[in-house]
């Protein structure tokens, strides 16, 4: 079975590439930018991925991400990242990038997209994994700040296909980057953003009516207003879940009371991803099979899933086609 399901193609839609650095290579890249690290070893820095909501996780993803800080950096993570995932069955890839959290240090928006999308490239070759590029915005700073990395970014526009909305969900209301959102729409980019990870159905009605997006990242919350399940149902709104993220986080005590499997009954298109797969204990494979084994998936309810995952991709008809 294990096999069977590795084989599926698959694609993911919802992976921080921030939230792909391993400890290994947190060290590694610490020790090339000699920077020093507050945890002694590999051992002490898992010890620490005990998280009790998105905030206690999102301090300390903040903190390795200081490590980050050439091209060849971003080039590394997102490489080792696409070698693992290409294991999992992985097809394609649409990968968020939180440019803020790295210009906010002094780095170069070039060295890290450019990074980035030369490791795509060089996957594309070597794993056959097609791509696409997600900005995220962290909704935690201000909408100006949003703004202004969107100006920093138009040079690279070109590699970019839709923005996102990522960070701490709670007080921070989709509302709240109506305009930047809007203006990312004119420019021409899709939209996504993360809604009812933590923070309640309205946010989720809020990331469709006034971002407009394309997918839900994450949206189990939903399932706590019936009418927006009809309405998600109703305009086949995807949902990027990712189950053991929210285990890790404390969405859900255990995976046996998650709701992905409900919301599929129901006719919700949900796909299945790894979120920070170096912080939540398993790569996007770990998840079908955690999903599988704690909630009754069946290996043909599996197989849609991953379905789901292609049609909800930003490829064009055909090139989903070729996928399926
Ligand atoms: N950034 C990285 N992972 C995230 C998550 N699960 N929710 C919100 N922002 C994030
Ligand atoms: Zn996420």
């Amino acid at each position: 079975m294990l096999e069977e399901l590795r084989k599926i193609p698959k694609a993911e839609l919802h992976i921080h590439i921030e939230g792909s650095l391993e400890p290994e290579l947190l060290f590694s890249i610490a020790e090339r930018n000699k920077i020093e690290l507050p945890y002694k070893s590999i051992d002490e820095v898992r010890q620490l991925y005990q998280f009790h909501n998105l905030q206690s996780f999102l301090d300390i993803y903040y903190q390795a991400t200081n490590v980050l800080k050439l091209k060849k950096d971003f080039y590394e993570l997102t490489y080792s990242y696409l070698e693992r995932v290409h294991r999992d069955g992985v097809c394609h890839v649409e990968i968020f990038f939180d440019p803020q959290s790295h210009t906010s240090r002094g780095v170069l928006f070039s060295d890290v997209i450019e990074g980035i999308h030369e490791a795509l490239e060089q996957g594309k070759k070597d794993f056959n994994i097609s791509y696409f590029i997600i900005m995220s915005f962290l909704r935690h700073l201000s909408e100006e700040d949003a703004l202004e990395i969107l100006e920093q970014s138009l040079p690279y526009k070109h590699l970019i296909k839709a923005v996102g909305l990522d960070s701490s969900e709670q007080g921070n209301p989709p509302s709240k980057f109506k305009t930047v959102f809007s203006k990312c729409k004119d420019l021409g980019f899709l939209t996504v953003a993360h809604a009812g990870e933590e923070g309640p159905p309205e946010y989720i009605w809020e990331a469709l009516n006034l971002l407009n997006v394309s997918r839900i990242d994450h949206g189990v919350r939903s399932i706590e207003d019936k009418k927006l399940i009809e309405q998600i149902i109703e305009n086949k709104i995807p949902l990027t879940v990712c189950p053991l993220s929210n285990i890790k986080l404390k969405v859900y005590e255990d995976l046996k009371q998650h709701h992905i499997k409900e919301l599929f009954d129901l006719g919700v298109r949900v796909t299945i991803n790894s979120d920070d797969p170096a912080y939540f204990g398993g790569y996007i494979l770990e998840n079908y099979i955690q999903c599988k084994n704690s909630l009754g998936f069946t290996f043909k309810d599996l197989c849609k899933i991953s379905k789901y995952s292609i049609e909800a991709s930003f490829l064009s008809q055909v090139e989903k086609d070729r996928l399926l």
